[in-house]
């Protein structure tokens, strides 16, 4: 067996949290085109054969997981493509974030996960409120296209579809985009899937989120043994996890995690010494989206420190 690394080209991935939101996808692309989003993309399979039938349609491939991410990139080197670009994120947090609204042609996903027990139906991805979301990056008259093994799920996205501003058409489908997961569902007998189609009638206004500049605060006391830090739940859930200091280097470090919707973000706040105060800030080397949850973590963490001076006063 070859043991030495196989290098990929990274070329069509996009570090979006690196890069002013939204995304300025002509410019990703450097050129103009229609947008075509597949969410979900598994081995990428169907998203290949689309772009290189449609040269000059622009594609985003989103998916979670980084398996799928590189078989992706390096079907992509191999074959030459140009007109692919694969973000890792929730399909949630990317339309909400990197598509403006109205920007997108048409958004496809092929045998999404059915979370078929009623208990996980919460895990759905294809609820009324992601449909409303779709919607509003659509462009009118624009497609979301979802094809399904699942009836139950089927029928329940066809429910939650109710308001979402589209007009719906439902068909039966045979085993025509040889994914995986068609693959698989075709070995096992099945021969006819869901497909649901839904055209943009409406448009749904639900604007672009929008990062903020984040305030760093500064203390001219800290006593890290002592430091008590409590959460919130209240709009942003906010939990810290642990805290290390570095008495050598005068730096702590507070693990926090901050959940807002379907964005989570696990990430580092440092508290440093510098000249005759601290300073509280994300820490570096930390990629984040400053959102207001963010912000919420560090003046959680000013309020520790500052009422640790109080407590020694009193
Ligand atoms: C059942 S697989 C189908 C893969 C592929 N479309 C196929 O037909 O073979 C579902 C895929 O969706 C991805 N996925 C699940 N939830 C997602 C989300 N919220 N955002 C983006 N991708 C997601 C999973 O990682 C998985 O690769």
């Amino acid at each position: 067996m070859d043991a030495r690394p196989k290098y990929i080209s990274l070329g069509p991935f996009v570090p979006w949290l690196q890069l002013p939101k939204p995304i300025s996808w002509d410019q990703v692309f450097g050129r103009s085109g229609p947008l075509i989003l597949e969410i979900g993309f598994g081995r990428g399979e169907y998203l290949v054969r689309q772009a290189l039938e449609s040269p000059s349609d622009n594609f985003v491939g989103i998916e979670i997981g980084w398996i799928s991410i590189r078989k992706l990139l390096r079907a992509i080197a191999r074959q030459g493509i140009e007109n692919i670009r694969v973000i890792q994120a929730d399909a949630r947090v990317a339309l909400e974030w990197l598509f403006p609204q109205r920007s997108l042609a048409m958004i496809y996903s092929l045998f999404p996960c059915p979370w078929p027990k009623k208990r996980h139906h919460k895990h759905r991805l294809f609820s009324r409120d992601f449909l409303r979301l779709a919607n509003s990056r659509l462009q009118v008259g624009g497609e979301l296209m979802v094809v399904t093994d699942h009836q139950g799920y089927f029928q329940w996205i066809l429910e939650q579809s109710q308001r979402t501003g589209f007009i719906s058409r439902v068909e039966r489908t045979g085993p025509i985009f040889e994914t995986k997961y068609e693959k698989k569902w075709t070995e096992l007998g099945q021969r006819e899937f869901f497909q649901l189609v839904f055209k943009k009638v409406e448009h749904i206004d639900i604007p672009q989120r929008e990062e903020i500049s984040l305030n760093t605060h500064k203390v001219p006391e800290f006593c890290p043994d002592k430091l008590t830090l409590k959460g919130h739940k209240d709009g942003a859930v906010v939990e810290f996890k642990e805290t290390l200091y570095d008495p050598d280097r005068q730096k702590a470090m507070i693990r926090a995690l901050v959940v807002e919707g379907a964005l989570r973000q696990d990430f580092w706040v440092q508290v440093v010494k510098r000249g005759d105060h601290w300073l509280i800030g994300p820490a570096k080397g930390c990629s984040l989206v400053p959102t207001l949850g963010v912000q919420k973590a560090l003046d959680l963490v000013f309020e520790a420190i500052s009422s640790q001076k109080s407590q020694k006063r009193g």
